[in-house]
């Protein structure tokens, strides 16, 4: 059944206050998932964010034989024989599926999977994944729309792979890939992400043996299932949510607290949003965020970590709708990712589009209550930030491609103050 938000704005009322604590971050669980096919024994998760992407995933393995329980602790054991074909219409529709791919045919020498989905941001093609597969011995035929991937011998060798292009989720597949392949991986022009790092941690705490996580150049010796021996693996907060929450505290905020993050991993919208002139307060787990009265506009550039990340974007293009002067947003990861300007200028906003990756907004101007349909997860939230500084009453319809990424939003921010109300249609 779908589902709706109707927001109330605040418009130059009262704003809000109080303590939003930050979930677990979505894009280290669904690596975690993926990360637990190339354990023998049981593994734990702590701090999983309960939304839709990781139920997805979850839902997703079961259908594959896994075993696994729970929701914010999650237990996942891995059976010794599993199918090794992604479910098509599940695996279709979820992106991150295909990091899945890399321990499948890494364990048991095959995988089978549609070309995956997600949000739709561009073409995100998975070439990197299939030439990163094939140095390491694998051959590949396409199949109904898919692929067929199967190791010779029932195993993957190690390999020198240099990346042509960076990408997060290539680095995780190919890294967990390399655990359980013979000998020793090096991928090169590796992204930085701090998940990636996250995943290797953990990896390394169960007995993996890699080197540079988080760095351009990642080490692997692979070769033996990894075994968690009772270990439990805390999620890392995530910084996307921290991220959101800043740029909603820096234009609705009286006073918000914003708890169990981790600053640290915000350094680029942080930079931002002090040079528009945002009053914050860091500490090492915390961040405190108040309204000003003017903004001054701020150019920005979405790059790869420890740049501006791709998935603040649409969401600091509704900031700088708020600040003084003219801005160039400029989306340099994705070539779809501005579908969200035309529902922002029907609320009033100046935003024109200067080709598929560049836009100019000019502000400050007053936003008024619409009815908005969410293109993807991040221009979701965008919209719930626009309806909440705008006047009037605005229906968010596809609600779905926030829960996907956002743990219950409304109920945590009506806490600190937002009318928000989820409607099932
Ligand atoms: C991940 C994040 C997503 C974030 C993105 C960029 C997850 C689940 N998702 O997505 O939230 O927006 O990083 O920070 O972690 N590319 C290729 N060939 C490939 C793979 C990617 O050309 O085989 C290109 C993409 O089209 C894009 C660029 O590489 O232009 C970077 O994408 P990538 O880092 O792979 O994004 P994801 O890992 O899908």
């Amino acid at each position: 059944m779908s589902e709706h938000f109707v927001v109330q704005g605040l418009a130059a009322g009262r704003g809000l206050k109080g303590t939003i604590p930050v979930r677990g971050a979505k894009n280290a669980a669904l690596k975690e998932l993926a990360a637990g096919l190339l354990f023998r024994d049981e593994v734990r998760f702590t701090n999983m964010p309960v939304i839709e992407d990781v139920s997805r995933l979850i839902g997703l393995l079961r259908r594959m034989g896994v075993l696994i329980e729970g929701r914010r602790t999650v237990r996942m054991r891995t059976p010794r024989r599993m199918t090794t074909e992604l479910p098509p219409d599940e695996a279709e529709r979820l992106r991150a599926s295909v990091v899945l791919t890399g321990p499948i045919l890494a364990r048991w020498g095959s995988v089978t999977f549609p070309h995956p989905g997600g949000c739709l941001i561009g073409a995100r093609p998975v070439d990197l994944f299939l030439e990163g597969f094939q140095k390491m011995g694998a051959r590949i035929r396409e199949k109904n729309g898919g692929y067929e991937i199967t190791a010779p011998g029932g195993a993957l060798k190690g390999a020198n792979i240099f990346f042509r292009t960076q990408s997060v989720t290539g680095t995780e597949t190919l890294m967990m890939a390399a655990v359980l392949a013979r000998g020793t991986t090096v991928l090169e022009n590796a992204a930085l992400e701090p998940e990636i790092a996250s995943l290797a941690a953990f990896l390394n705490a169960c007995g993996a043996d890699i080197r540079g996580a988080g760095t351009p150049t990642v080490t692997v010796k692979g070769g033996r299932l990894l075994s968690a021996r009772g270990a439990v693996w805390r999620t890392p907060p995530d910084r996307i949510e921290t991220g959101s929450f800043l740029i909603l505290g820096a234009l609705a905020g009286d006073d918000i607290l914003i708890t169990r993050c981790n600053p640290a991993e915000c350094k680029a919208v942080i930079a931002v949003l002090e040079r528009a002139g945002v009053p914050l307060e860091t500490s090492r787990r915390t961040i405190r965020i108040r309204r000003a009265k003017r903004y001054r506009a701020v150019d920005i550039k979405t790059h790869e970590y420890p740049g501006f990340p791709t998935d603040l974007q649409a969401l600091m293009a509704v900031f700088l709708s708020q600040a003084e002067g003219e801005a160039l947003v400029f989306e340099t990861i994705f070539e779809g990712r501005l579908r969200y300007v035309d529902e922002l200028v029907k609320m009033g906003a100046s935003l024109n589009v200067c080709d598929p990756h560049r836009i100019i907004v000019r502000g400050p101007t007053r936003l008024a209550g619409a009815e908005l349909e969410s293109p993807d997860l991040r221009a979701g939230l965008a919209y719930l930030i626009a309806a909440l500084v705008a006047d009037g009453e605005s229906v968010i319809h596809t609600v779905y491609n926030i829960d996907r990424g956002y743990e219950r939003i409304e109920e945590r921010l009506r806490k600190v103050g937002a009318d928000i109300q989820r409607v099932k249609e």
